[in-house]
């Protein structure tokens, strides 16, 4: 009986594949035959993608003829910043007009939601909650294929250990595992069932690559990295996006060690083409082969897309490289059209696998359009993200949560009544911001019978003082007091690069001086960034760390200081004590002289006027209830390089408070002596447990082979006898448990 179960499984799979095998073997067929058909002309038109008629993030090349036109005349593969069925079937149209009717592209940048704003990536990413991220883009996409969209420029996959950096809002923070496992979330996320789904659309996996490193977290600056650091730290998401299935990449606008990525044949042609064998396609990123000529590694725009298309950049964003030079490159020898074939080929697969030529209109039906934005569902899963993306940074005495008989509760603050900012950097005005929640009706519709005062305090940005006076008098009529404070919201996102990342004007002032009535203080932070705030860390007894959460912000943070919600974030990111200290991040060398303490300054690696820690530690976050850590376990394991078998670790944690809650349990390694060195811990694995008041279970991590290994300086992925460590942690800086083991040769 077992036998023909398995038999029938075995049958059932190898149809499965080889359908799948036969479909994409049809696809590539059909590919070839349109291929035959195809002028040079068109060819280089399939590589070409335009803007609309906005600028969006770069200059468009104005008053360069009719778009339309070029479409008609198969000048151009792709469209991008064309929203809502009506303007894309406009421009389909002209595509079907065209000889031999290849449907556009519609590409977007759906970042954190389409028309449900939800929030920020980094954002979702203090979530650790991957069910929940997936969901987010799902809906994302099912919005935004709903409305003539079937290509997103997300997720950006970038590791950031630099807040300084402005589009560190857009990633997943500082660590190559957490962004990975978030990188295979959010392409699920997007690409649903598959491309070619009617609710999907195709992800991208940017920046390619290590945008996010560069020097002084300046946008658009050069990246100078080893390539071990390349490979252990910056690349591991992109790996995870393509193992997923992403559908493209895009490249980025920096230069690495000397070569523009755009330019780079080792990243395009060497690692993600060849190694990574992705058969997707890869998308310059805004003016990015033009801007080669700035960047002085082409001379023209004919050395820049002689150079692009020869390391693997498949299609033109706006630069207009390709389109103007392409042909003549191909008549002057230079380029062969193999090349041009290569990658005219992996667009029109995509093409095909979206569906597109079965029907061009398949993604712009307006009766979907009507029915699938805003849906109350989606807007509950919105809250419920935004909920999960908060984190509790401090919370003395329990002063969280409230409760909701407070008889009067001051709200100061300039963002209390904040709405359409809750959206953040890359969110897009779909719906004209209509039912944004600000953080006042949010608290209203909590406690309908506590008084709500209000007073202003300060703006973001301006030096004045004259709002404190009533501020203060606010905070004395009130028996709690909330502050929502932080950055605009365009003070992160893309350009939007800072050299102090305080929280901005006078707002620390304005808190010192609410906290001097000596009335409890709650201090909710919004921003794209990690922000230094030190007076307030050291002083205010409740912080909330609330980003920009989108479209239900002012709801979720209501659920969360009101106890409806018991926070469960932990940070993605490293927060700093001061702009001198980064980049700081926890995954660092031990060095020959480690400080022995946060004060040590004894000829250890320090600064001599700050302390050694962070202000928060990646993996922090605290929650209304608290969990006791136990009896830490590792199976029975061969401990030889050689024969090693998954290793079994396991523990128990309880909930040792009053409230259901949810803990991220952070599974770190160290391997403790290696050639070469390897960093002081790595987060290898995580869970997010959920546990009822008094609740104990045993929690199991399995590691494996790849857990222990690392690049060696050969870039050789290796795994060493020696010493490992196994830390069980719920921040990266409070290790709860921990164990070693041996592994001999
Ligand atoms: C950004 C990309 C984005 C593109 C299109 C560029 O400036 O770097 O991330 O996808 O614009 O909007």
């Amino acid at each position: 009986m077992k036998i023909s179960l398995k038999l029938i499984c075995l049958i059932v799979l190898c149809l499965i594949v080889n359908r799948s095998f036969a479909q994409q073997q049809t696809i590539d067929q059909k590919v070839d035959a349109l291929l035959g058909k195809m002028t040079l002309d068109e060819k280089i038109g399939q590589l070409n993608q335009y803007n609309g008629d906005w600028e969006a993030t770069g200059p468009v090349t104005k008053d360069v003829g009719n778009k339309l036109d070029e479409i008609k005349q198969g000048r151009v593969g792709a469209v991008l910043n064309i929203m809502g069925t009506d303007h894309c079937r406009t421009f389909q149209d002209a595509a079907m007009k065209s000889r031999l009717k290849i449907p556009l592209l519609f590409g977007q940048d759906v970042i954190h939601g389409y028309s449900i704003t939800f929030p920020i990536p980094l954002a979702e990413a203090a979530s650790w909650d991957m069910e929940a991220i997936e969901k987010a883009e799902r809906i994302a996409a099912t919005e935004a294929s709903a409305s003539g969209i079937n290509w997103t420029f997300a997720p950006m996959v970038d590791i950031a250990r630099d807040p300084r950096w402005g589009r560190v809002m857009e990633g997943a923070g500082e660590d190559p595992y957490l962004g990975s496992q978030i990188a295979i979330a959010r392409v699920k996320g997007f690409q649903g069932n598959g491309i070619g789904s009617p609710d999907a659309v195709m992800a991208t996996a940017k920046h390619f690559a290590a945008y996010g490193a560069a020097i002084g977290g300046r946008d658009y600056n050069s990246v100078d990295m080893s390539l071990r650091t390349l490979w252990e730290i910056y690349l591991p998401p992109f790996k995870a996006a393509a193992d997923a299935g992403v559908g493209t990449f895009m490249n980025s606008f920096n230069d690495l060690n000397g070569i523009p990525a755009t330019g780079n044949s080792y990243l395009q042609r060497d690692v993600l083409k060849g190694a990574w064998k992705f058969k997707g396609f890869v998308v310059s990123d805004w003016g990015s082969i033009g801007e080669m000529i700035n960047h002085g590694y082409a001379k023209d725009n004919y050395e820049a897309a002689q150079e692009a298309i020869t390391a693997g950049s498949d299609m033109d964003m706006e630069s207009r490289s390709y389109i103007n030079n392409l042909a003549k490159l191909v008549a002057d020898k230079k380029v062969p059209v193999t090349l041009i074939d290569d990658a005219v080929r992996r667009i029109l697969r995509k093409k095909f696998e979206l569906g597109l030529f079965d029907d061009p209109y398949k993604f712009i039906n307006p009766d979907r359009e009507k029915t699938a934005l805003n849906r109350p569902e989606n807007l509950e899963a919105a809250r419920d993200m935004a909920r999960k993306s908060m984190v509790l940074l401090k919370n003395d005495n329990n002063l969280l949560p409230l409760s909701k008989n407070l008889k009067t509760v001051a709200l100061i603050g300039p963002l209390v009544k904040a709405e359409k900012e809750l959206k953040g950097f890359w969110s897009l005005d779909v719906d004209q911001n209509k039912g944004i929640v600000s953080l006042m009706e949010g608290m209203k519709n909590h406690a309908p019978d506590t008084k709500f005062v209000y007073a202003e305090g300060c703006t973001i940005t301006a030096e004045s003082h004259n709002g404190f006076a009533e501020a203060v008098a606010a905070a004395k009529k009130a028996n709690v007091v909330v502050m929502a404070m932080g950055e605009a919201p365009d003070m992160t996102g893309e350009a939007k690069s800072r050299s102090n990342i305080h929280l901005p004007g006078v707002q620390e002032e304005l808190i010192r001086a609410v906290k001097a009535t000596g009335k409890p203080v709650i201090v909710l932070l919004m921003a794209g960034r990690p922000m230094v705030f030190n007076w307030t860390a050291d002083n205010v007894p409740s912080i909330v760390y609330a980003w920009w959460l989108g479209t239900q912000g002012g709801n979720a943070m209501a659920d969360v200081l009101y106890g409806d919600y018991n926070p469960s974030g932990k940070l993605p990111i490293t927060f700093p004590r001061s702009e001198g200290q980064i980049p700081i991040y926890y995954n660092h060398y031990n060095t020959g002289r480690p400080a022995k303490s946060d004060t040590d300054l004894f000829y250890v690696s320090a600064y001599n006027d700050l302390r050694n820690s962070p202000q928060y530690a990646f993996g922090h976050g605290l929650s209304y209830t608290t969990f006791e850590y136990q009896n830490l376990e590792l199976g029975k394991f061969k401990p030889s390089v050689k024969g090693l078998k998954p290793i079994q670790v396991s523990f128990m944690i309880k909930n040792t408070g009053k409230r259901a809650g949810e803990e991220v349990v952070q599974l770190y390694i160290r391997d403790m002596v290696s050639q070469p060195v390897r960093p002081i811990k790595e987060l290898k694995d995580f869970k997010k447990i959920t546990l009822q008041p008094g609740e104990i279970r045993r929690v199991t991590f399995t590691i494996k082979r790849d857990e222990l290994a690392f690049y060696n300086d050969k870039l050789e992925r290796i795994t060493q006898p020696g010493t490992f460590q196994i830390m069980i942690g719920s921040a990266s800086d409070y290790i709860r448990l921990q164990k070693s083991f041996e592994l001999t040769n």
